[in-house]
């Protein structure tokens, strides 16, 4: 299946001057004769792994109750006011991969994830505010869903303790959705979904990293490789007067220290490739049981098989001129000018076949790229 978005009188450059991260969208009929990539039976088929990420949120008679799978049966749930979702859908599933494609006007390191979730009429999780961007894709049945603006008065509201609620808001859009229509929700926009039939929705969530995350990783990561060691300095030391103090001077000499770590632009560029295309869900990597040889890999090509992307890798690539990396899942591979036109594939996570690779067969450096990748169990001859 291959999807596009029918913006209307938009196109992705308006939608993202005029609303992204910024006002919430609903196109409706955005997706032509949307064709569900999963039904509700195999999400309730994920939902009862232990390694896949699932909850239920249940609101009969208006008490919020909240739990973690795995599922194994629903029977007590009743026919209504409950729902599933399940985190990474699209690690598990093709056609849910596919409903990314649309954002791809985004860069793929922003993307994380898509959630899906099957509600019974009355289901949702109620009022709430989400710290990230978020499309929902209406596939199955209607469901009515009001979004509201940012309002520093609304109250938090826990009826459950893992469930953040807000107080009721004024909705901006406030529209049922049916099959194939589009909802943008910006970050920290109030917004409710309350299934009318059953209903299944797919959420494409964005990452949005803020310093503290960031700066943790960045710790994490220069433990990890005995980084930014360097002491202070202050062979320049005048006489102190009032020795009990912290001065301005010093503290400007120590945020210094720390700004001159974060200037290393090299390092910069290999922690932000690699903490951003790490995965937080399980996915199925295709690790092969012997290390396959470039020679190997090349007559499975050429007897027509293609190489595939594994189902939720994340990659990306960074072609400053002096320093050109590729990531995928966390990992950095060294990207030099003759392989430069594969790791570009990698990174828009291409599927390769034989006249695309013909050319990589005659360079060393770039058989040794594709053998790694495939070796670490990123792309694979199964689809
Ligand atoms: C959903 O219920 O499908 C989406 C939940 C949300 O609003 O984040
Ligand atoms: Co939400």
């Amino acid at each position: 299946m291959s999807i596009s978005i029918n913006w209307k009188d938009l196109t992705p450059a308006l939608f993202l001057e005029q609303y992204w991260q910024k006002q919430p969208l609903l196109i409706k009929g955005a997706f032509k004769h949307f064709d569900d990539p999963i039904d509700a039976n195999e999400l309730a088929g994920l939902a009862m792994e232990e390694f896949i990420e699932s909850r239920i949120v249940s609101n009969k008679n208006q008490h919020w109750d909240v739990a973690h799978g795995p599922f194994e049966d629903y029977s007590k749930y009743g026919s209504k006011e409950w729902t599933l979702l399940v985190q990474a859908v699209n690690n598990w599933f093709a056609g849910v991969d596919e409903l990314i494609k649309p954002f791809h006007f985004i860069p793929n390191w922003r993307i994380d994830d898509v959630m899906v979730s099957f509600s019974t009429p009355g289901g949702g999780v109620g009022p709430h505010l989400d710290q990230y961007d978020v499309f929902i894709v209406q596939g199955e049945g209607k469901r009515h869903w009001k979004v509201g603006l940012p309002d520093s008065s609304l109250q938090q509201v826990l009826p459950h303790e893992d469930l953040k609620q807000v107080s009721p808001f004024a909705p901006l859009i406030d529209e049922i959705t049916e099959p194939g229509d589009l909802l943008y929700i910006p970050p920290n926009h109030p917004h409710e979904g309350v299934a009318i039939e059953n209903s299944l929705n797919y959420s494409i969530g964005f990452q949005a990293p803020n310093p503290q995350e960031l700066l943790s990783a960045l710790a994490d990561f220069a433990v990890d490789k005995d980084l930014f060691t360097n002491r202070f300095d202050d062979r320049q030391r005048q006489v102190t007067e009032q020795n009990g103090i912290l001065a301005e001077h010093d503290i400007d000499a120590l945020i210094n220290t720390i700004q001159e770590s974060l200037s290393d632009r090299k390092l910069m560029a290999d922690f932000l490739g690699k903490h951003l295309t790490s995965v937080h869900h399980s996915m199925n990597l295709m690790v092969p049981v012997t290390p396959m040889t470039s020679e190997f890999i090349e007559d499975v090509l050429k007897a027509g098989e293609s190489l595939y992307p594994v189902l939720g890798i994340k990659a990306t690539y960074i072609n400053s001129p002096k320093n050109k990396m590729l990531f995928i899942n966390g990992e950095g591979f060294t990207v030099v000018e003759e392989t430069e036109n594969l790791a570009l594939a990698f990174s828009n996570k291409h599927t390769l076949t034989y006249d695309m690779l013909k050319s990589s067969f005659l360079c060393l450096k770039n058989k040794q790229l594709l053998t790694s990748v495939i070796n670490m169990g990123f792309w694979c001859f199964e689809q």
